[in-house]
């Protein structure tokens, strides 16, 4: 019998790379794992390092959204699932405009999308997985959003998210092809890019910089470690079913105010580097997810208990010298200037 394969694109990147590493645990000796990266500016090499080092893994640097190497990358592999985690993710970017959150989250999807239909059409089996985010529900003053909401996204990111989302599910639809979605809360841990909240705040805190607190700072984020959003997306192909949704929440719904004082405090810095900064445009005040149907579907719920996630999280940060550099190049533009394709 030949090896299942899995596609990945969007392996160099935080949660993808994090995904590689989770398949090569659990999917077995002699699964094969191939990343997908166009290696734009927020990939980073070192994040697919313990990817590299094992013999299951290969890399193929390709953009998600040229259908012609999508469709030929598929019909040499003929993986068994495709998981999507390629996107253009931060809001601050999108909110100054930028096509290229248009052309990856959206025709990106839709080229993968063709480039499967392409082997169900041929009668071989493929699952095509979306990871998606809550952000897609909008801001919600109370409770949590159910698979059965309604999407009301607010920034032209999570906008181009719930468009996405929506081009795979018509495959679905229209195609009756295995395509499943994964929406999941806001994410930390090791090698997230030094644009996010919590790598910003640890390696200004570390410098005793100014923490800029969008603001009140009063915004509550759900946090969940992405070691489990990764056993989250395999569940959901593992014991998941076509067409539908699933949602991942942590549970630890905290505002950004006591997050940054619990970096401050692990890192022995003091409080008054908080500064309140202009806030966000169209700042969305809280997101949340009702993960029951997860739970109860796919066996899943989170195991990483926060304080000690985020303990171990800024530890990794603080030893971690080559990221050190990168956030150091983002903040003063070179890293823009050398890695920003064209
Ligand atoms: O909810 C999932 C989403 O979480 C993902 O889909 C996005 O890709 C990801 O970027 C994240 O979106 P957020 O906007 O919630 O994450 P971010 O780290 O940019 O900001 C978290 C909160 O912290 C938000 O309320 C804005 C605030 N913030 C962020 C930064 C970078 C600050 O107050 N100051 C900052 O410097």
């Amino acid at each position: 019998m030949s090896s299942p394969s899995f596609v990945v694109t969007g392996c160099a990147g935080f949660i993808g790379s994090h995904f590689c590493d989770h398949v090569l645990n659990v999917a077995g000796l002699n699964a094969r794992v191939v990343g997908v990266d166009k290696m734009c500016y927020a990939a980073l090499p070192e994040n697919m390092q313990d990817a590299v080092d094992d013999r299951r893994f290969d890399f193929v640097r390709e953009d998600i959204s040229d259908h012609k190497a999508m469709r030929d990358l598929l019909k040499v592999l003929r993986p068994m699932a495709v998981f999507n985690f390629a996107a253009e993710s931060h809001v601050d970017r999108s909110n100054q405009g930028g096509e290229e959150f248009v052309q990856s989250n959206v025709a990106g999807v839709q080229s993968i999308a063709e480039a499967c239909k392409q082997l169900k059409d041929a009668n071989r089996p493929i699952t095509f997985v979306q990871i998606g985010t809550d952000e897609v529900y909008g801001s919600l003053e109370s409770g949590s959003a159910t698979t059965e909401s309604g999407l009301n996204p607010n920034s032209l990111y999570s906008s181009t998210k719930a468009s996405g989302d929506l081009v795979a599910l018509s495959y679905f639809r229209t195609h009756e092809m295995d395509v499943r979605v994964t929406r999941c809360t806001n994410n930390y841990g090791p090698r997230q890019f030094p644009e996010k909240l919590v790598p910003v705040m640890v390696y200004k805190a570390m410098d005793d910089e100014a923490l800029p607190i969008y603001g009140d700072g009063k915004q509550i984020r759900d946090w969940m470690h992405v070691t489990d959003h990764c056993r989250g997306i395999w569940a959901a192909y593992q014991r998941g079913r076509p067409g539908r949704v699933y949602h991942f929440a942590a549970g630890n719904e905290i505002d950004n105010l006591t997050i940054i004082s619990t970096i401050l405090e692990a890192l022995g810095k003091p409080a008054d580097l908080v500064a309140h900064v202009a806030d966000r445009l169209g700042h969305d005040r809280r997101y949340s997810l009702d993960s029951s149907v997860s739970e109860r579907e796919l066996g899943w719920r989170p195991m990483v208990e926060f304080s000690s996630g985020l303990a171990e999280t800024v530890e990794w940060y603080r030893d971690n010298h080559r990221m050190r550099d990168v956030f150091r190049e983002v903040m003063s533009g070179e890293y823009a200037r050398k890695n920003y394709d064209g």
